[in-house]
């Protein structure tokens, strides 16, 4: 009898465009100062894609730092999940391109489109696909060019988003890694944020932004609690919270409400904006090379996104 298959993290990439918008760019832009964006937000900076730089490019570069880091090569890779919600086209996927970009061909290769809850969503399917025996190596990313769907004339919408990718290698593995995931979504609050269809074909992101942030804080405690009593666990037992970045003030509620320090909670909301679905990953990668996030460190991911959707994944790294 075979024993029990887990997917572990085996190694982690990321990659942001070259180009900085600073909140004081964005003050020569629309009316706005740093000090507002950076009190209600607690971002300073984003970065940017360039023109004809589109998400596969971003996912390319991060897929290549995360197979380096999981010391395998493009060929071990069986299968290819990327969260995105910013396609280089409307079809074929990111990630079929992004399998392209890498030289391998063959093995299955889609995106998930959850909005900011992205990642969380890719990761549950890959741990799906491994803990089943329907692949051994995924490669598993969140990448974005959210600045594509931004209206730079809406001071309060513009100054959230940033570019950029992360990534992850999914081995299967007899220790534990993926502990549980947990998904969900309410398709009632639709409109709330959204990126309607316009005559001019330029599709922005349409936000209730209050509103918004209300139910993220709420949400995000119930999430908190889902992903403990599931595993018998107690808030303790947490080592890192890797949250979607989406805005401090949300951060620093989700750590209150795991009696967590905020030096326990990976920001990179300061300097990249809400990536969107590429945030954890993205930060993940940076908590991982810096030397904060150790092996067997218990991380809890969880994200809020338009739909709306939720979910998080514990993990023992
Ligand atoms: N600079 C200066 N003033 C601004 C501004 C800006 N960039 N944006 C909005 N304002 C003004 C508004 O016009 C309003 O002025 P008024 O009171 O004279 O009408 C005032 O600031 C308050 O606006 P409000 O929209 O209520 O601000 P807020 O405190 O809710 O902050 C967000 C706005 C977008 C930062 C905040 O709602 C938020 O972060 N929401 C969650 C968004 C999110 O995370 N979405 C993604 C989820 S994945």
């Amino acid at each position: 009898m075979s024993n029990k298959l887990y997917s572990k993290i085996a190694g982690t990439g990321s990659y942001l465009p070259e180009k900085i918008l600073t909140n004081k760019d964005l003050e020569t832009m629309v009316d706005t100062t740093d000090e507002w964006i950076f009190t209600r937000t607690g971002i300073r900076e984003r970065h940017l894609a360039a023109e004809g730089e589109f998400t596969s490019d971003l996912a390319l570069e991060a897929a290549k730092n995360a197979i380096f880091s999981a010391g395998i090569t493009a060929s071990d890779i069986d299968l290819i999940i990327v969260a995105t919600t910013t396609p280089d086209k409307v079809f074929p996927s990111v990630a079929t391109i992004l399998q392209r970009k890498l030289g391998i061909a063959g093995c299955p290769a889609f995106d998930i489109q959850a909005v900011c809850s992205g990642f969380v969503y890719a990761l549950a399917t890959a741990d799906n696909f491994i803990k089943t025996g329907a692949a051994k190596c995924a490669l598993v990313l969140g990448a974005e060019t959210f600045s594509r769907i931004v209206d730079y004339t809406n001071r309060s919408n513009c100054i959230l988003w940033g570019d950029g990718a992360g990534a992850v290698i999914l081995q299967a593995s007899e220790s534990q890694g993926v502990i549980s995931t947990h998904l969900h979504a309410d398709g009632n609050y639709e409109n709330m944020l959204h990126v309607p269809r316009s005559e001019t074909g330029r599709d922005t992101v349409v936000m209730e932004g209050n509103a918004v942030f209300k139910m993220a804080v709420n949400t995000l405690d119930q999430i908190v609690d889902e992903a403990l009593a599931a595993n018998g666990m107690q808030k303790s037992d947490i080592d890192w919270l890797v949250p979607h970045q989406a805005n401090i003030r949300i951060l620093q509620a989700t750590a209150k409400k795991l009696d967590m320090s905020m030096d326990r909670v990976v920001v990179t909301v300061d300097k990249h904006g809400n990536t969107s679905a590429a945030s954890i990953p993205l930060a993940l990668d940076v908590a991982v090379r810096d030397g904060r996030i150790k092996r067997g460190d218990v991380i809890l991911m969880e994200a809020f996104g338009g739909g709306f959707t939720w979910g998080s994944a514990l993990i023992k790294y």
